[in-house]
């Protein structure tokens, strides 16, 4: 695979040991590898890198429109239509500084405090996190890779009060790693209109999923679903521009969208998201899809590989990812405490994970530890490598 945009020699690592942060190369000690936030390992598309170049050598770097760029608008929208049919019009596109702020911007929007939320248990932290920042409290509601959709409802009930205002879903769920198929998603979603319940539907990680599975988006699935959720997209693990902080809220309702515009304070251009990040967004999404295309076969490779060595690592089982680049084993056959769990992987083998503790997943995610594979074939088996030595000593003890 040598000149593959994946091969081994491909991930820069003195680069990333000064520019990839969030727990990543730049923040371990040299000799730590780190599976840890969801961030590839490897440069970004050529046709991006070339068109940012092309962006900035013309030397205009002039305000943009505050709900981002007509051409930005267009390539979402095209987007949407192409690769899960979404019916959305440019004028549903609005431009944010990441994911993250776009979930952010909604909480504010539509959110106040006392307000409840009903969000998956376990679940990435952003979704807890941004809820509470709008005073409002997320009301967790147990999942796991097997839970029906009827199961789901019922936790949904059980916790539904005269508080409850939205649901807020992922999919595909990090970290679970689980696309959601459309009927679960549809029952799921005509109990929250029954109940009057906005969904907000997190799709950031909706182009890595794996055949046979398939993304289907919420707001695909129904004109009445599709005007009772707001969508959320990004570019961070698709394409690999988390440190642009790009990415998108799609919403067709009118009225929701000019609130959520005028919440965002974007017109005032006290925030915004920035050109340069959405000229790179379009350069992706009209001339990466190849390069994506390949990312999405590597990283299933990778995914395949993560198996095969959990498999060594005594009584640890693994749903296997059907989406997302991230693993979530549960690892009680070898610890009761996933932190302390890893404490010790990162002192003996000298690999950093996330743990499964409540303030990066919820309380749901006790007992098991996530592990990013977006790295390339010899990272991956040197951390596994070093982990499993850990592990067999560990599990003998
Ligand atoms: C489920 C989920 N939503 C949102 C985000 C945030 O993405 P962004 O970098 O665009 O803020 C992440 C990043 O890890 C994520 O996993």
């Amino acid at each position: 695979m040598a000149g593959s945009p994946f091969a081994d020699d491909a991930v820069p690592l003195e680069l990333l040991r000064t520019r990839a942060f969030n727990m990543r190369w730049a923040q371990q000690a040299p000799d730590v590898i780190p599976l840890t936030a969801a961030d590839p390992d490897f440069p970004i598309c050529p046709a991006i890198q070339e068109e940012l170049i092309r962006y900035v050598r013309d030397g205009v770097m002039s305000y943009g429109p505050p709900e981002g760029l007509p051409q930005f608008r267009e390539a979402v929208a095209q987007w949407m239509w192409s690769t899960r049919r979404i019916e959305c019009s440019p004028e549903a596109v609005f431009a944010t500084d990441s994911a993250a702020s776009g979930m952010a911007v909604v909480a504010r929007t539509f959110l106040t405090s006392g307000d409840e939320v009903l969000v998956p248990d376990p679940v990435d932290f952003l979704l807890q996190h941004t809820v509470e920042r709008a005073g409002a409290s997320p009301v967790r509601v147990p999942v796991n890779p097997a839970t029906t959709a009827e199961e789901f409802i019922a936790g949904m009930e059980a916790r539904l009060t005269p508080r409850t205002r939205m649901l807020w879903l992922c999919n595909p769920h990090n970290p679970l790693g689980v696309a959601y198929p459309a009927k679960w998603q549809q029952a799921v979603a005509e109990w929250a209109i029954r109940h009057k319940l906005r969904i907000l539907s997190d799709e950031i990680w909706s182009d890595i999923v794996y055949a046979p599975h398939h993304h289907f988006s919420l707001a695909a699935l129904s004109p009445e679903i599709a005007g009772n959720t707001i969508t959320i997209y990004g570019f961070s693990k698709n394409f690999a521009l988390a440190g642009l902080r790009i990415g998108c809220v799609l919403c067709s309702d009118p009225q929701w969208r000019k609130e959520i515009i005028a919440t965002a304070d974007a017109e005032s251009t006290v925030y915004g998201a920035s050109v340069l990040s959405q000229v790179a967004v379009i350069a992706a999404l009209e001339q990466g899809r190849h390069w994506l295309a390949d990312f999405v076969r590597h990283l299933r490779g990778q995914r395949d590989y993560v198996l095969e060595r959990l498999a060594r690592w005594p009584g640890v089982t693994v749903h296997p990812p059907e989406a997302t680049y991230v693993a979530f084993p549960c690892i009680r056959s070898l610890s009761d405490d996933a932190e302390s769990f890893c404490q010790y992987l990162l002192e003996h083998a000298r690999v950093a994970l996330v743990p499964g503790a409540p303030r990066w997943f919820g309380p749901g995610a006790r007992g098991h530890v996530r592990i990013c594979f977006a790295t390339s074939r010899r990272i991956l088996q040197e951390a596994f490598d070093r982990m499993e030595a850990v592990v067999r000593k560990l599990a003998a003890s």
